[in-house]
C-alpha cells in the first residue's frame, strides 16, 4: 500500500513537472509576427488541377496559419491582415503602410521575428524598400508562392514555414530583409522572380545566401551591400515617395514614353536600356533634355543578369547621368525613390546606388 501511494505521488509530480516543462517550452519559443499582403500564397483555385488558373489574395491570414499547425512547434506566431491585394496593384502607399507596420513590430521587445505574406509579382521591390528603410536586425522575411494552397503540389505550406524558421531563427539577425522561395534564402536586395510559371522561380545573379531544409539553415555567404541599421534611410522619417518611373529601349523606340513620362513630373527616369545600359542614338538628345529640366537619369538594363558599367555606354559624366550597378530597372526604381527622400545631388546619387 505504502509504495503505491508513494508510485502514485511521484507520478503525478513527474506528470506535474512534465507539463511546467512543456509550458515553458511553449513560452521559450520565439514571437514571430506574420503580416499578410495578399498574393498567391493567399489565393484560391477551383479545382487541383488549377495550379495556374486561380483568384490570387483570398485567404485571410488566421487561415494560412490554421492550415500549418507546424508552426506551433516552430515559434509562437501571431497575424495581421495588412491588405488583402495581389501584388501587381500594390502602390507607393501600401509600402510605405506596411513598412512602417514592419518598423513599429519590429520595435516590440515582444517581437522577435516578423514574416511577411505577398504576391510574387512584385515581390522583390516590396523586399528591397524593407532592405533599404526598416531600421532593424531582426529576422524579416518576405514569402509568397508560385501555386494557391489548393493547387496539387502547392508550395506556399512549405515556404511559409521555412519563413517562419528563419524569422525564429538567431542566426538570421542581421543579415538584412531575407526572401524564402523554394527552400532558398536570398536577400531581398539580390532577388528577382525570373519564371512566371515555375515554382523555382526566384533567382539572385550572385546566388542565395543558404538553404532552409526541415527547419534548419544553412548558410553559405553574407550581404556585402548596404541594409537595415546600416542604412542611413529610415521608414520612419519617409511619409512620402518621390514619382521615379521606368521607359525600356528596344529596337526603334520612340521617344513617346519618356516624353510623357518627363512632362508627368517626375523627379527621376530610369532608362531600362539594351545590354550594358545602351541608349538609342536618337534618345541620347532626349535623355540630355530630360536632365537639362532637372530629371535625374539613371541608366539600368533589360538584361536581367550582369551590370551597367559607368562611362561605357554612354559618357555619363558629361551628361550627368548616374548608373544603377547592377539594379535591374524596377529595383533601381525603388533605390532611387528612397534616395530622393534625402538627395538630387547626382553624384551623392551615384554614391547611393554604389553602396545599396
Ligand atoms: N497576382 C500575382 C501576385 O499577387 C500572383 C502571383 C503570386 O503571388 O505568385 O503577385
Amino acid at each position: 500500500m505504502y509504495f503505491a501511494t508513494r508510485i502514485r505521488a511521484f507520478a503525478g509530480a513527474a506528470a506535474l513537472l512534465a507539463a511546467s516543462a512543456i509550458a515553458q517550452a511553449q513560452t521559450a519559443l520565439p514571437n514571430v509576427v506574420i503580416l499578410a499582403t495578399g498574393g498567391t500564397i493567399a489565393g484560391a483555385g477551383a479545382s487541383a488541377v488549377n495550379s495556374a488558373t486561380y483568384s490570387a489574395a483570398k485567404v485571410p491570414v488566421d487561415k494560412l496559419i490554421a492550415g500549418l499547425p507546424e508552426l506551433s512547434k516552430v515559434a509562437s506566431i501571431r497575424g495581421e491582415q495588412v491588405f488583402q491585394i495581389a501584388s501587381e496593384s500594390l502602390t507607393n502607399d501600401n509600402l510605405l503602410v506596411l513598412a512602417k507596420r514592419v518598423s513599429a513590430l519590429a520595435k516590440q521587445p515582444d517581437v522577435d521575428g516578423i514574416v511577411i505574406t505577398h504576391g510574387t509579382d512584385t515581390l522583390e521591390e516590396t523586399a528591397y524598400f524593407l532592405t533599404l528603410t526598416v531600421h532593424t536586425s531582426k529576422p524579416i522575411i518576405v514569402v509568397g508562392s508560385m501555386r494557391p494552397g489548393t493547387a496539387l503540389s502547392a508550395d506556399g505550406a512549405l515556404n511559409l514555414f521555412d519563413a517562419v524558421n528563419v524569422a525564429a531563427s538567431k542566426d538570421a539577425a542581421g543579415k538584412g530583409v531575407l526572401v524564402t522561395m523554394n527552400d532558398e534564402i536570398h536577400t531581398g536586395r539580390d532577388v528577382s522572380k525570373t519564371v512566371n510559371i515555375k515554382t523555382e522561380a526566384f533567382k539572385s545573379q550572385w546566388g542565395p545566401l543558404g538553404m532552409v531544409v526541415e527547419g534548419r539553415n544553412y548558410w553559405f555567404r553574407a550581404p556585402v551591400k548596404r541594409h537595415t541599421m546600416q542604412s542611413e534611410f529610415d521608414i520612419d522619417t519617409i511619409n512620402a515617395l518621390p514619382p521615379v518611373e521606368i521607359a525600356y529601349g528596344y529596337e526603334g523606340v520612340p521617344a513617346t514614353a519618356i516624353d510623357a513620362l518627363a512632362k508627368s513630373g517626375i523627379k527621376a527616369l530610369i532608362h531600362g536600356g539594351t545590354g550594358n545600359g545602351s541608349v538609342a542614338d536618337r534618345i541620347v538628345p532626349v535623355l540630355q533634355k530630360v536632365r537639362g529640366d532637372g530629371i535625374l537619369v539613371i541608366r539600368s538594363s533589360r538584361v536581367p543578369d550582369g551590370f551597367v558599367i559607368r562611362n561605357a555606354e554612354q559618357p555619363d559624366d558629361k551628361y550627368d547621368w548616374v548608373v544603377a550597378h547592377d539594379l535591374r530597372p524596377q529595383k533601381a526604381r525603388i533605390l532611387a525613390m528612397v534616395a530622393l527622400t534625402k538627395t538630387s545631388d547626382t553624384k551623392e546619387l551615384q554614391r547611393i546606388f554604389w553602396e545599396y
